[in-house]
Parts: C-alpha cells; structure tokens; sequence
C-alpha cells in the first residue's frame, strides 16, 4: 500500500457523514452568489439585450433610449472594456460581439438600479441587424465543411483487413442529442472592487482559477489584482467549468466603469438560451464481429456539435475518442473525431466530459447487433469484456479488468437476473401489448484531466493554538460533497475527529493556479493536497510530542484528537495541548499542500499513452415496462454495483451514484432539446427554453425499486485513502435504461431483427421503435420468429 492510500486505523474517511451542508441545503440558509449580492446595499444588476437572428452582422446599435429609461445606471459596450474583449481562452469567444454567432447571444449588457430597471432597459436597446446564413444541424455544418479545434484519429490494427474478414458486418449512421445541465442555481457573479481597488468576484465557478485569469485579462490587469469566491453552487454539472468566466467579466467590466457592485444573474430562459450544454454527435460506423459474437474490428466517424466556439469541445471530443471502447476489447479500430461549428450556443463539459458519448456509440453497436446475430445482448457484452493484461486503443494497459467481470457477476446475483428474464419472457408472451425489458450494461470510465498539466492541486491547512483545524482547498462543493470529504480527509491524517475541522471558502487568495473540480478529480488531487499539508503539520507536531512524551517522534501515534507514543504506556496528550507547546516552540501550525497525479503521459498527436490514473467500474440493470399503444414506459427496478474503490464517504458516494445514474436516464430517455431548424424568422431558436417543454426526470421517474450497491474490497492504491473518483462514472449506468427499451420495444416485432432507438428513447421514440418492430412481425407469419433467429438462454457463459 502506497503511504496515500493507506488508510489509518479509526480514520474518519470511510465514515457515512451527511453533507457538510445538509442542514443549511434544507432549511434554505446556505447562501449561493446571488444571495451573498443580495446582503450588500449598494448593487446594479446586469441584464443582456439578446441576438433574435442565429447569425448576423451587427450594423447599429443605438443605447440611448435605455439610458432614459428611470434606474438604468449604463449600457456596457465593447468601449467599456478596459483590456482584453473576449471571454473565453482561445481567443474565439467576444464579449461584445460584432457578428452574432447563435440565436440569444449577448450583444451588450444594461446597468440598472433594480432588475426591473435593468430589464426594461435593455428592451429598449435598438440594434440593427444584417441576417447571414446558418448553420443549425450537424448535418448542414458536415455539408458546408463547417469545423473547429482537431482532427484527431484513434487507431489499432488493421481495421480494413478486419472487417473485409469479418463474418458479420453491420453498418449504421445516427445523430443524438446534448443535454441541457439544468443545475438548479442558474450562472451567477457579483463583483466589486474593495477599498484596496483589489476586483473581488464572487462566482458560481468550477473554476476559480480561470475565471481570475479572464476577468484579469479582460480588465487589463494582472491575476494578483483579482481575487475570485466559489462558496458554493446549486449544480455546475460542468456547466460551470468554462462558461462563468465571461459572465464573470461582464459583472467586473460594470464594477470598473460604475465603482458600484454588480450582479449578473441570468434567469433560467437566458439560462437555456446563452449557455452551452452537452455535445450531441453525429456518427456513423461499420463494426464485424465473429460467430461468437467476438468484435473484430470497428471504424467510426464521430462528429462532435461544438456550438459557435471552441470551449472545451476538443478535450470532450478526445474524452470521447478513449471511451469508444467502455469495457470492451476491440482488436482493430479506426476512428476519426471532429468538431462542428455551428450556430448555437457553444457546447461544453457535461458530466461524463465526452465519455458518455463514445460510450453511446459501443453500446448502441452492442445493443442493435445483438439480436440479428442471435445472441442475447448480456451475453454479447460480456464476451467482449477486456480481459486482464489486454490495453486500449491508445495503449493504456487496463488495470483490474477482471473487477469489470466480478461486479458483472455480482450484479447478476443481486439483480436476481436469470430468474427476473426468465419471468419477463414469461410475461412478454401473454402480453400483446404491454413489453418488459431488462439490460445490464457495464461502465468502465478513465479518471485524470486528459490534459496532464490540470492534474495538480493545492491546499492550505492551518491549525490554531486550540487545537481547531481550519482547512483551505482548491475545490469548489456544487452538491457533489467534495467539501465533506475533505473535512474526513483532514481529519484522518491529522488523527483529530471531525467537528475538529471547519472548511473556508474557496478562494483564489488562498490556493492559487488550481484547476477545475471536472474530470471527477476533486477528491483525488484536493485530497492528496489536503493530506499532504496535514502530513506537514502532523510531523512537526509529533516531534513536539515526542520531546512531551519523551518518544521518538516516529513513536508518536495521533488519533482522534488524542496523542500517544508507541511503548509510553498511561501518557496521552491531547492534539490540542500539543498544539499549545507547539506553538510556544515557534513550531509552525500551518502548511501548504501540493499534490500532482504521478505516472500520467499523453502524446495527442500519437493518440497514445496512459491518460488516466486509473479506471472506475461498474455496472447496472434496469427493467422497464413499455405500453405499446403509447410509447410510454416506466422504469420498474434498478440494480447497480459500482466501484469506488475503497468508500472515502459512502452516503455521499451512494447520493453520486443515484443521481449520476437519474441525469444519465434524464439524457437518454426524457430529455429532448429541440432548436428551430427552420428557415423561418426563428431559425436557431431553442425551442425547448423551460422546464414545460424540456422534460427532466422527477420523483415519478425514479425506479420504483432502487438498490445501489458498493463494490467491495476495492481498494485503490495510489490515490488518496484508497478511494475512486465517483462523480461522471455513474451517469453512464443508465445505458441499462436505454438498452432496456430497446429490448422491450423489440418484443413487439419479430426476433432477430436489428431495433434502431434514437436517443434520447423518449416515448414518442420508443413509439416509433416499437411501431417498426410491429410492422416487422406483419410482413412474417404471425407467431412465427424471423428465419435464423434464435434466442439464446441468458447465462450460457456464467
Ligand atoms: N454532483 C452534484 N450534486 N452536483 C454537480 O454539479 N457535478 C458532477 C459530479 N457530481 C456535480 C455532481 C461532475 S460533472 C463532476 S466532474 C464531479 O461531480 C466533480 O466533482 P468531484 O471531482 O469532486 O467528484
Ligand atoms: N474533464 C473535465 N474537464 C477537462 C478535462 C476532462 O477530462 N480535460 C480538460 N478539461
Ligand atoms: Mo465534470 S463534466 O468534468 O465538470
């Protein structure tokens, strides 16, 4: 065991706590930005005047009738900006555009005393416009050679050989939809200069950080003149890892040109209509595989939906190229990746960060080839799972495969899945219009920032003369409980028990160059930063109590705020005593921690390397039940093992899983975004602009039967107390979901014959892929099973 997994005896980490903020979450007293604006008496709000046109030129714009309206304070334009007049970080994103790129973009902001004030100003605003072609759909930006950022290729193998060979070859091309982050606390800043004229901003950020670097360079200062606060948000989903900073800016460029503060909150329709969201993807394949069902060989095209700018769509897009294989060895590939410019808002991280999609286009292979080569679709997964020893596409040697085989086996068991399939076709045969369907799909998921360098964090840990602990990190808490965690971290390395730790803010003043809490990193990298300040600390603090013990400082044993030396017997001191003498010694109490994920490489033009620290696992199985008049379904039980290595904090690691695995069902069944791809007045619109029309899952969602399981004896070595990132992973088990449809629906129409299912598998969708199952089962003698079909018992290989 590595010194930072190994996990002490009575360690605090391991412990079910609740979320450090639960009772604040639930009695509505944890303050989120807006609220923090809402404290100080002297604030503007911004408000944008929004784009009607999905690509124009700007020709006028006139901003005086807003200045007369009562309590409009200032129009910011692209004059106000003292530095730099681009919000993003590759130059590519203008703050005060001149050309509008996506339908709602800002083209400038309105000051006002109040919101009204602010809104009904920027309603006044005139701009004249000159309407430019656009482009909407992937499709159309395909056609026009419409691209951004690289284009990269995956490669192993002959592909070509492979499936000239292949006994088996099917071929498909799809597109399927983004998602909409939907976090509950919309973007949101406020920022005002203090008396020192040092900007302060205080922001819904996943990345301090950065949205420091642009409000610097967009005021024309320098980073040590701003200081950005998270303290927390309602959800950032990545939503917030990229997308704030600009918005950020704005509420800075308003605080330098007025001296007032300024908050910018968008409501949730501006929301919708000017933030990113997940990539959809064009895809098209061709895949072979052997009579055993075996994957021979695969060659894809994935064509990612970028939106108007660059953003974070290039390391989605490589995310999703080194996820193209989920859990399964694939001998020959060829894959190609790229981004689309199109005119819509520009899309961005999003829980999974592109892993979900390469998943989607394996799964979605798995799922449709499944029943026209006669074998059961659990069967074919589970055959093509990597086996120990075995490296992916990009030659990462994929450590622990065989954990993929056990948690299958485990699921199998807990899901009681046999027996369960075996009454679901029992059922399905004297239901003509009701379906069942039960799928298991596996999850294996690369943990580390794809880009190397984002793979380090810092921490600073002070201890007062009491013996209270006051740790600073460079996280940020969106829900996920990182800050509960690092309290239990702090806790166990410095042997004290939790109450004796609080958390600060996170603060670009305390812990500089930090990266994003993305890339289910936070525990990991703050973790070990934490632990390492703590280790700083705790080690001059036994050489204090050694010299009060009369031990040897390597003698001395710290645990739950007690202190006692190995072969001392009937002295204990407490940390807080030692922390007194320390003191008094002139020993330092504070410490600060540095942490960098070791044995990372990457070479991205070679698309080759070992990105990923490590990989978590896991697996689900959903039932579902389909109405076949409607389309309608619901999801009757599911069962889920996952891998988090060894539990740094279960509540919170089950509360990840839950919800990963609801917002994955929410993206692959419910939720729907539509844009007017028209050629009418509203072409680029997003038409689904609100909670009526974008359907998110709900309490009536939910599975009626819900059992998330730990895998246990799962100890990660080499990361932090012998845990495993949770938070993306767990989005990807609602494939389960999907596949689940998919199956159902086909028990409508003949077996054997291949059931296409868009994504997202609403019930309209799920309508039309049964309606084509029935209308299959017509055109063959009724009762009769297509000719060569057979279905295969469930377990043969088990
Ligand atoms: N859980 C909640 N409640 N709210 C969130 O915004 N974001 C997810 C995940 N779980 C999120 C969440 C995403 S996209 C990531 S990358 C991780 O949390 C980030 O936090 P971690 O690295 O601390 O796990
Ligand atoms: N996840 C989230 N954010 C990122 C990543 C990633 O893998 N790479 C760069 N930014
Ligand atoms: Mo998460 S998409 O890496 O913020």
């Amino acid at each position: 065991m590595s010194t930072l997994s190994d996990r002490p005896e009575n360690s605090v980490v391991g412990v079910p706590e609740p979320h450090e903020s639960a009772a604040l979450h639930v009695t509505g007293r944890a303050l989120y930005t807006d609220d923090i604006a809402t404290l100080r008496r002297d604030t503007l709000t911004a408000w944008p005047v929004q784009a009607p046109h999905a690509h124009a030129h700007i020709i006028a714009l006139r901003t005086e009738p807003a200045l007369v309206v009562p309590g409009v304070v200032r129009v910011l334009t692209a004059a106000d900006v003292p530095g730099v007049n681009d919000g993003g970080i590759w130059n590519d994103e203008p703050l005060f555009p001149t050309e509008v790129m996506y339908f709602g973009q800002a083209v400038c902001w309105v000051l006002g005393e109040t919101l009204e004030a602010a809104r009904l100003g920027a309603a006044a605003v005139e701009v004249d416009y000159e309407v430019l072609p656009s482009l909407i759909t992937v499709p159309e930006a395909i056609a026009a050679g419409s691209f951004q950022g690289a284009h990269r290729i995956t490669r192993r193998g002959d592909v070509d050989a492979a499936l000239a060979t292949a006994p088996h070859v099917f071929t498909g091309e799809w597109e399927f939809s983004g998602q909409e982050h939907f976090y509950l606390e919309t973007m949101a800043s406020l920022a005002y200069y203090d008396e020192g004229g040092q900007m302060y901003v205080q922001a819904g950020t996943q990345h301090p950080s950065e949205t420091q670097e642009i409000v610097a360079h967009v005021l024309g200062i320098s980073s040590n003149a701003v200081t950005v606060q998270c303290v927390r948000m309602g959800g950032g989903f990545g939503g917030k890892e990229m997308q704030p900073h600009g918005l950020a800016a704005i509420a800075a460029i308003g605080a330098t040109c007025t001296g007032r503060a300024v908050r910018l909150r968008l409501n949730r329709t501006q929301d919708l209509t000017m933030t990113g969201k997940r990539h959809g993807f064009h895809v098209a394949w061709t895949v072979g595989f052997d009579d055993n069902g075996r994957i021979l060989g695969l060659k894809a095209s994935l064509t990612a939906d970028g939106g108007w700018s660059l953003d974070l769509s290039d390391p989605v897009l490589a995310r999703a190229l080194c996820h193209l294989d989920n859990a399964y060895w694939i001998p020959a590939i060829e894959a190609h990746g790229q981004v689309a410019k199109t005119n819509k808002t520009s899309q961005t991280a999003f829980r999974g960060f592109g892993g979900p999609q390469g998943i989607m286009v394996i799964e979605d292979i798995l799922g449709r080839c499944a029943a026209p080569l006669g074998i059961d679709p659990a069967l074919l997964r589970r055959r093509n799972f990597y086996a120990p020893g075995q490296t992916t596409p990009y030659g990462q040697p994929v450590r622990h495969a065989e954990r993929m085989e056990a948690i299958w086996s485990q699921l199998l068991d807990k899901s009681e899945f046999a027996e369960r399939s075996a009454q679901i076709e029992a059922f399905n045969a004297v239901n003509p219009h009701i379906k069942r369907g039960l799928a298991i799909t596996p999850v294996k998921f690369g943990i580390s920032f794809n880009v190397a360098a984002f793979n380090q964090a810092g921490a600073l840990v002070l201890v007062y003369k009491d013996g209270s602990v006051l740790i600073n990190h460079g996280g940020v808490e969106m829900g996920q409980g990182l800050h509960t965690k690092m309290i239990q971290v702090a806790a166990t390395a410095l042997g004290v028990p939790r109450a004796s730790v609080r958390l600060a803010p996170t603060r670009t003043d305390k812990v500089p160059n930090t990266s994003a809490t993305a890339a289910s990193t936070g525990a990991d990298l703050n973790g070990g930063a934490v632990k390492n300040a703590c280790d700083q600390i705790r080690e001059r603090m036994s050489v204090v109590a050694g010299g009060m013990l009369g031990a040897n400082p390597t003698d001395v044993r710290f645990s739950q705020g007690k202190i006692h030396a190995l072969g001392v017997h009937g002295q204990e001191l407490t940390f807080a005593d030692v922390a007194k003498v320390a003191y008094q010694q002139r020993v330092q109490l504070s410490a600060a921690g540095y942490y960098r994920t070791e044995g990372l490489h990457w070479d991205a033009e070679a698309w080759r390397g070992s990105p990923f620290k490590y990989f978590a696992y896991g697996a689900a199985a959903a039932e579902v039940e389909v109405d076949g008049f409607t389309g309608a379904y619901r999801t009757l039980r599911v069962d889920i093992v996952h891998d988090v290595g060894d539990s740094l904090s279960p509540i919170i690691d089950i509360g990840q899983i839950e919800g990963g695995f609801v917002q994955g069902a929410g993206w692959l069944t419910l939720e729907d975004l539509r844009w007017d791809t028209t050629d009418g007045p509203g072409r680029g619109r997003l038409l689904t602009q609100a909670a009526s029309t974008y359907k998110l899952p709900s309490f009536s969602e939910m599975p009626e039967e819900f059992n998330v399981t730990l895998f246990e004896h799962a100890h990660e070595d080499g990361a932090i107390y012998g845990s495993k990132a949770v938070g993306e992973p767990p989005l990807m088990l609602a494939f389960s979901v999907r596949e689940a449809l998919r199956q159902a629906a086909a028990r409508f129409g003949p077996a054997g014959r291949m059931t296409e299912l868009a994504s997202p598998a609403t019930p309209e969708a799920v309508f039309w892929a049964l309606t084509a199952a029935k209308q299959a089962l017509a055109t063959t003698a009724p009762g009769v099973d297509a000719p060569g079909a057979k279905r295969i018992p469930v377990l043969a290989d088990s």
